[in-house]
């Protein structure tokens, strides 16, 4: 049976005092692990250390950069003197019409339409949470599979696992080549059971910097359409794979192109560098056809219940300040130029690594890190070899190898360099 939030009185209650909540039976959980590297990370006291582990832009100096327009917006905002009201419960409408337009593409079809509705939420990680809600909500028992790529961001995991959705795994990345795995993932999404949802990232993949070509995408939506997948993308680096936002949302469009019902968490902590305001936005699309208004309504007065139970509305300033900048066609200009100054710097770092690798003829092939995209490498150095890397030269990443390209800068990568060195013909 599926779930009404409404008018469903009481679940299957019990009053068996082996149920009751007792916290002394609760076990520890392990830190974060990327929470726990920032820690580590700033506990060290070695003026030579490097941090590559945090996905947030740096600059040249590796200190956070606030975009130019932000600041422009920031005064905007400032200087209108806004009041302090609660925003409405899906949040500020200009913000989600703004968002909508922009990772759909402003000509989409599903929006003239009338069959996309659009939430503001706690960022990019509120997105995809108030998804998986409405897809474990909405789904009878037993509930449909979450197909997640292999590896992702770990928090999809968690996430899915959190709200109740079992969650199984598709390859997505292969060590030998460190290229994108399409004829893995293929087979994996042609056996998984009709109604599956599958998280696609939609650009600037995290953690392995490898994106699908456009004709990859094609064959990964016909696939998708023959089994009857649902498609769940999550838009975290809209901006950051190409440089170009009109360019880095292909995927969605063409997916929404097919036909698709589908979703889109977004996030615009990495793109407009406002990280710690939570602006972030949920999309749901109809599939086209006679009824495809009514429902988008009806999804759309679920997600008010789930938001309302959640955090009630969301918070206003970050969503202000998204909206100035989205909606302003010359401040909308000059953010395109910010994100270049990022991507690019950020393509820049990743030809610097590559060539003091060459220099130092570190064992290995090192053209992955200039053809992979976005934030992040997929570097290929192992665990222990990153333990090392943090003990012995005070370089912080990922244990996966992972690193965040926006920490290296012109005072640092040649150290970095000389520090992977070592560690690659030292530990194995
Ligand atoms: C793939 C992916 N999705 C979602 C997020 C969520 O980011 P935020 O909640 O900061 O918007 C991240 C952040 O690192 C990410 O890498």
């Amino acid at each position: 049976m599926i779930a009404n939030l409404v008018y469903q009185e009481s679940m299957d209650g019990t009053s068996d005092s082996n149920t009751r909540f007792n916290a002394k039976e609760i076990p520890g959980a392990p830190i974060d692990p990327l929470y726990g590297l920032v820690a580590a990370y700033e506990a060290d006291k070695s003026d030579k250390k490097v941090d590559l582990g945090v996905g947030a832009y740096r600059d040249e100096n590796a200190k956070p950069w606030i975009l130019p327009v932000v600041q422009k917006a920031t005064e905007i905002y400032n200087n209108a003197k806004k009041d302090h009201e609660y925003l409405p419960i899906a949040g500020l409408p200009e913000f989600n019409s703004a968002a909508q337009r922009l990772v759909l593409g402003a000509d989409s079809v599903a929006i003239s339409e009338k069959r996309v509705c659009s939430f503001q939420t706690i960022s990019g990680t509120g997105a995809v949470y108030l998804g998986g809600l409405l897809v474990s909500q909405f789904t009878a028992q037993p509930r449909p599979y979450v197909y997640i790529s292999s590896p992702s961001w770990p928090i999809h995991d968690q996430i899915f696992a959190t709200v109740g959705l079992p969650v199984r795994h598709y390859p997505y990345f292969r060590s030998d080549t460190k290229t994108f795995d399409l004829e893995g993932m293929m087979q994996s999404l042609s056996s998984a059971p009709k109604g599956s949802i599958v998280v696609l990232h939609a650009c600037a993949h995290n953690p392995t910097g490898v994106d699908p070509t456009k004709d990859e995408w094609k064959k990964i939506a016909a696939i998708m359409k023959t089994n009857d997948l649902f498609p769940f993308f999550d838009c975290a680096y809209q901006g950051f794979a190409s440089g170009y936002l009109s360019e880095d949302n292909f995927a969605v469009r063409y997916f929404v192109d097919q036909g698709f019902q589908l979703v889109i968490a977004q996030s615009f902590a990495k793109n407009l560098g406002l990280y710690g305001q939570r602006v972030g936005g949920f999309h749901f699309v109809a599939e086209p056809g006679a009824n495809s208004q009514s429902t988008t309504t009806n999804v759309a007065s679920q997600l008010s219940l789930l938001q309302r139970s959640e955090i009630s509305s969301p918070p206003i300033f970050g969503a202000q300040i998204a909206s100035i900048v989205l909606n302003d066609p010359k401040l909308f200009t000059e953010w395109e130029t910010d994100l270049l100054t990022m991507s690019g710097r950020i393509k820049k770092m990743r030809k610097c690594l590559k060539q003091e690798l060459d220099r130092l003829q570190t064992p290995g092939t090192w053209d992955h890190i200039v053809n992979q995209i976005g934030m992040f490498s997929f570097t290929g150095l192992n665990c222990a070899q990153v333990m090392v890397l943090r003990e012995r030269w005070h370089v912080y990443m990922a244990e996966t190898g992972r690193i965040s390209v926006a920490g290296l800068n012109e005072h640092n990568v040649a150290y970095f360099a000389s520090a992977v060195d070592d560690v690659v013909r030292t530990v194995q």
